[in-house]
């Protein structure tokens, strides 16, 4: 897909201005445009002819041939999603983050490959890891998140892909990414990152020499919890693999969803900016208070991965976790279920707080997560922290009585 012309804008610039190409908002025959590319709801596309059916029929990507493969709308999201990262050729929707991850290694691993995949990545991604690609043929050796370069001693001939998640799903570790990159450059090792808690905004993932950079749109980019999609992002390298695939898996988004990702991609900048300033407000609080164990949070300067962190990262988002000290299951749950002002719920990133237990341990094979403290993760929405800092407080009261 081809890029606007406007590459050195900074990226606030580029949020506003993405995707908005007059042939997709404005209608010459109308006299002018509108500001949003309008929804195009489209399975069938007429042709002239024949011939023009034919003709069409080779077009790639920005042209009306057959529902699945886009229309206006939808372009105009990838377009924008692709004008964030510097070296991009072009980005692929899918119906969730998920759908994102699974099609992007179907894409471009094969029976009898190896896989080394981060031990704390999401857990649906393990999970295709050990279902579906190991009935495949493909090996998976999961490794260290805070691995580095010494990622080269677990790399083999057969491998492939390396697959990361900075900062990590539950445990926020931050990885290495330009050690690990590097390297697998150097072996002709394709790396995958799921991107989702920073988004190019944060850590502009192929500028640190990612190959194909994943986020689940779900959560920072739509914003406002109420629609899901995926995306992959890749340098022109791996653009054409991973449309082919994409085509082959008959993966298709729907325009209206597209409409609600580029209105919550405008925002992104404003929004991400206050979730992280607010949740460092309340990480700041929690790490001084005695009910808490730690704040897994990697933007505070006693977290394992700040170093890392404030070497390679624009900025914080609003999701981090803390230990309950002392804390057991049923202790947490009366912490949890004592809060007013956070919803207790899946996905994050939304406008709204949210919290939920988390238990990494049983999610881990290549680390063990040692720590006995129950542990909670909340994604900071864009209320007043004092509110949400003083409904904690009732919550520790609960848990003290
Ligand atoms: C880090 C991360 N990646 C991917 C996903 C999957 O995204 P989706 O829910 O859109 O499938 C999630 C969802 O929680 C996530 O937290």
């Amino acid at each position: 897909m081809s890029k606007s012309d406007d590459s050195n804008l900074r990226p606030a610039t580029k949020l506003v201005q993405g995707g908005r190409r007059p042939e997709w908002t404005g209608d010459p025959r109308l006299g002018g445009g509108v500001v949003n590319p309008p929804v195009w709801r489209a399975s069938t596309i007429l042709y002239d002819s024949v011939a023009d059916l034919r003709a069409r029929g080779h077009a790639t990507h920005d042209k009306l041939y057959y529902g699945r493969r886009g229309t206006p709308t939808v372009w105009a999201l990838a377009d924008a999603l692709t004008d964030l990262e510097p070296r991009a050729e072009g980005t692929l929707l899918y119906p969730s983050g998920v759908a994102a991850i699974t099609a992007g290694l179907l894409a471009l691993l094969a029976p009898g490959d190896h896989l080394l995949m981060v031990d704390s990545a999401y857990e649906p991604t393990r999970l295709f890891c050990d279902g579906m690609l190991k009935r495949y043929g493909v090996r998976t050796t999961y490794y260290d998140p805070l691995i580095g370069a010494d990622i080269a001693a677990l790399i083999e001939p057969a491998t492939k892909l390396i697959f990361l998640e900075s900062p990590g799903s539950l445990t926020f570790e931050v990885q290495d990414v330009p050690a690990i990159t590097a390297i697998a450059r150097e072996r002709g090792v394709v790396t995958m990152l799921d991107n989702t808690w920073a988004t190019p905004l944060l850590f502009p993932a192929l500028a640190y020499g990612v190959d194909v950079t994943m986020m689940s749109l779900t959560k920072y980019v739509g914003g406002h919890s109420d629609a899901m999609m995926g995306s992959l992002t890749a340098t022109p390298a791996l653009w054409p693999r991973l449309r082919k695939a994409t085509y082959q898996l008959g993966h298709s988004v729907s325009p209206d969803d597209c409409a609600l990702m580029l209105r919550g991609l405008r925002t992104l900048d404003v929004r991400l900016a206050r979730h992280a300033e607010n949740g460092l407000a309340v990480a700041r609080w929690l790490a001084e208070r005695p009910e808490v164990g730690r704040v897994l949070h990697p933007a505070l300067p006693g977290d394992s991965g700040h170093a890392l962190w404030a070497r390679d990262f624009a900025g914080t988002s609003g999701l981090f976790g803390f230990t309950l000290a002392g804390a057991d299951d049923a202790a947490r749950a009366r912490f949890v279920d004592a809060l007013a002002r956070f919803g207790i719920g899946f996905s994050w990133g939304g406008y709204e707080s949210l919290v939920v237990p988390s238990d990494p341990a049983g999610i881990r094979t290549a680390t063990t997560w040692t720590d006995r403290d129950a542990l909670v993760r909340l994604s900071i929405g864009l209320e007043d922290p004092a509110d949400l800092i003083a409904d904690l407080e009732r919550g520790f009261a609960v848990l003290a009585a």
